[in-house]
């Protein structure tokens, strides 16, 4: 990677911040100043100082961040009108290039996955593997056998879409909270199966991805990185 690139990264700096930083000789390369802004690094093994000091953390080449997304907020990376997943978490992360693998509803809450590691949302995404995803839902009218019973045979759709089987149950003592596990993703998915049923959803707050649950320590519009081993689970 070129240093200039490299420096605005790891820094928050713009591209031109950084290329004037680097001509002004304020940046030193394995010890030595460096006034190339195109040196070409290797960003795993980069000692980089600026104004004498070692740039501080590790150089990350991918991001992965945990948000419990809070109602009204859209899952997408940018929106003219509503704030976004990745507006939520923006500023501490200026110079990446972030979007949310798999979207909630506006009206939806809880675990979002931000990243910008293109390869690992299109294998989260990917229809074929089949990743679980746990929700918490609660609806305008108890649960039922049936639904049960049709969510596990697998629903089909007002207009005709078969779905592929799916874990409705009981949450606890009030007969209308419901945790479902979906295998696949389909645009408005659980309220479109409960719709067969006449079921309204009142909410839905996403638990998990892929066997990594939301850290229940995150208040709405909290976020923080996924561990190396929830990064590890998911990716298997
Ligand atoms: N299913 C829905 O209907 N909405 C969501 O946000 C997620 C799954």
């Amino acid at each position: 990677m070129r240093l200039d690139k490299y420096l605005a990264e790891r820094t928050g700096m713009t591209r031109s911040e950084s290329r004037k930083a680097i001509t002004k000789g304020r940046v030193m390369v394995a010890g030595k100043i460096c006034r190339k802004a195109d040196t070409q690094l290797d960003e795993t093994a980069a000692q980089i100082a600026l104004d004498g000091a070692p740039l501080a953390g590790e150089y990350k080449k991918y991001v992965y961040i945990m948000l419990n997304k809070p109602e009204g907020v859209v899952s997408a990376s940018r929106d003219k009108r509503d704030t976004t997943v990745v507006d939520l978490v923006a500023a501490d992360y200026p110079r990446r290039e972030l979007f949310p693998a798999g979207r909630l509803d506006k009206t939806s809450t809880g675990f979002v996955l931000l990243t910008d590691d293109g390869a690992l949302a299109h294998d989260i995404l990917a229809p074929a593997h089949h990743v679980d995803k746990q929700y918490l839902v609660t609806l305008d009218t108890p649960l039922t056998e049936e639904m049960r019973r049709g969510f596990a045979a697998g629903v089909t759709l007002a207009d005709g879409e078969h779905l592929a089987p799916a874990e409705a149950e009981p949450a606890g003592d009030d007969p209308c909270t419901v945790r479902v596990t979906l295998h696949q993703g389909v645009y408005h998915q659980i309220k479109r199966m409960f719709g067969v049923y006449d079921a309204g959803v009142n909410t839905l707050h996403r638990l998990s991805i892929g066997g990594v649950a939301l850290d229940e320590t995150l208040a709405p519009g909290e976020y923080r990185e996924l561990t190396e081993e929830e990064r590890k689970q998911l990716q298997n």
